[in-house]
């Protein structure tokens, strides 16, 4: 595709150059607008180098091409990242102030807005006035994500994040005209990683999760435009930008973490390997071994079933206050047995949990913990045919949360 990026003059216009690359390794051919303001962010030379094509923000530049008529005529999709409060006043009101608004007046293909601003000035009765009158013309303008903004502020009004604007790109290039971020005003929390409890202060019992699937899970719900909060019990791999982490050791205090972060969330996956057990009694100091005492017994205690908690505290909070329906999935890993198999054993999990989505992996030790592949199938307490999904933990991942999606298309964001 022919794409023109025109570049706003917010902070944000840092990450529009990840958008840029996206772009161009995926073959399509990008011009670059910047504005003025733009400029004063990341420079042409930026732009030039990145998308191999030249770059002006001026009608009076090779004034002989008429720049903003070929442009606006030739392009099968422009977008627009960082939409600046200023950027889209402009554009609601028909301004030709510049390349990129001339270029605007000139579009004949779909159009994508990104925006990015302070949560006061996307929440300000003109922006919102801009913003429909934008989507009451067909023009596609994508919310924009929650979480820290550039100074100490935080909440709506992130540039969403590169692949979720790409995404929304390509879907719109594809004539898919009303694309919205699949998640976008939604809070997701996802717990991740292997809890560890101690036993003394140099050991603990812990297990194999490497959090891969969990931050994949992360990642493909920010992409699709939801806030995401993750709490990462241990992990192998990093946490992923633009998601909120809440670091945890144990499994009470992930119980803890989980359950002030569903409060106020429309999704909560439960992808940890949280320890069934832990040690009933944690020594001060570290355990030696004598040769005048017994070797020690290490004696363990339940741990607190977190899901099954979530599921009571949401009927709970349901039944006091009207709630809306909050979504809850849970993750399964099986191995079958003599006694039965593994969709039996996991068709049981569901039933008890009590879940809305129950993602099943099969296990044996050299499958699953530490891979970067896996296969599952989705189970579902509505008694939908069972699901499956399989490659990559980032396909899986993205299967998992197209079909949260679809499970919340009905239900809208809460307030
Ligand atoms: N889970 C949880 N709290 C626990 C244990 C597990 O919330 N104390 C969650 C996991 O995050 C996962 C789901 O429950 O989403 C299934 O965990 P699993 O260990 O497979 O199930 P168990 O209930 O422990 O059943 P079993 O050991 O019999 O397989």
């Amino acid at each position: 595709m022919r794409i023109v990026l025109g570049v706003g003059g917010g902070i944000a216009a840092y990450k529009v150059a990840s958008l840029l690359r996206l772009f161009t390794e995926a073959g399509h051919n990008v011009t670059v607008i910047p504005t003025e303001a733009a400029i004063r962010f990341v420079g042409v030379a930026t732009w030039e180098a990145l998308s191999g094509n030249p770059v002006s923000n001026s009608v009076f530049d090779d004034v002989h091409q008429v720049n903003h008529v070929r442009l606006g005529h030739e392009a099968d999709l422009i977008v627009v990242a960082p939409a600046t409060a200023d950027l889209l006043a402009r554009a609601a009101t028909g301004q030709a102030s510049d390349l990129l608004t001339n270029t605007l007046l000139m579009a004949r293909g779909p159009v994508l807005f990104a925006p990015a601003m302070h949560t006061e000035m996307w929440q300000h009765a003109a922006t919102r006035a801009n913003v429909e009158t934008l989507r009451s013309r067909g023009v596609a303008v994508l919310e924009p994500a929650s979480g820290r903004l550039t100074g100490a502020d935080s909440g709506p009004g992130r540039l969403p994040e590169p692949e979720a604007i790409f995404d929304a790109a390509m879907a719109l290039g594809q004539g898919q005209s009303d694309y919205q971020l699949p998640l976008a005003g939604r809070t997701v929390t996802i717990s991740a990683g292997g809890t560890r409890e101690p036993l003394d202060p140099v050991r603990f019992l812990g297990n194999r999760s490497s959090g891969k699937q969990g931050v994949a899970l992360a990642v493909a719900a920010r992409n699709a435009g939801a806030t995401v909060r993750l709490i990462a019990a241990h992990m192998d791999v990093p946490a992923p930008a633009g998601v909120e982490v809440v670091t945890v050791e144990t499994a009470l205090q992930l119980r803890e973490a989980a359950l002030t972060a569903a409060a106020d969330s429309d999704v909560v996956i439960m992808a940890a390997a949280v320890a069934d057990f832990r040690p009933a009694e944690i020594s001060g100091t570290k355990i030696k071994k004598r040769d005048d005492t017994a070797d020690p017994v290490i004696t363990l205690v339940r741990n607190p079933d977190i899901l099954q908690e979530l599921v009571e505290a949401r009927h709970a909070a349901e039944h006091q206050a009207a709630r809306r329906h909050q979504l809850i999935v849970g993750f399964a890993a099986e191995t079958g047995d003599s006694q039965g198999d593994v969709l039996a054993y996991a068709e049981a999990k569901l039933k008890r949990k009590g879940c809305d989505l129950l993602v099943v992996n099969h296990v044996g030790t050299d499958k699953v913990f530490g891979q970067d592949t896996n296969s599952v199938v989705i189970l579902a307490r509505s008694g939908a045919e069972p699901q499956l999904a399989a490659g990559s933990k980032t396909e899986v991942s993205a299967a998992v949360i197209t079909r949260v999606s679809q499970e919340l298309n009905h239900v809208s964001p809460r307030a």
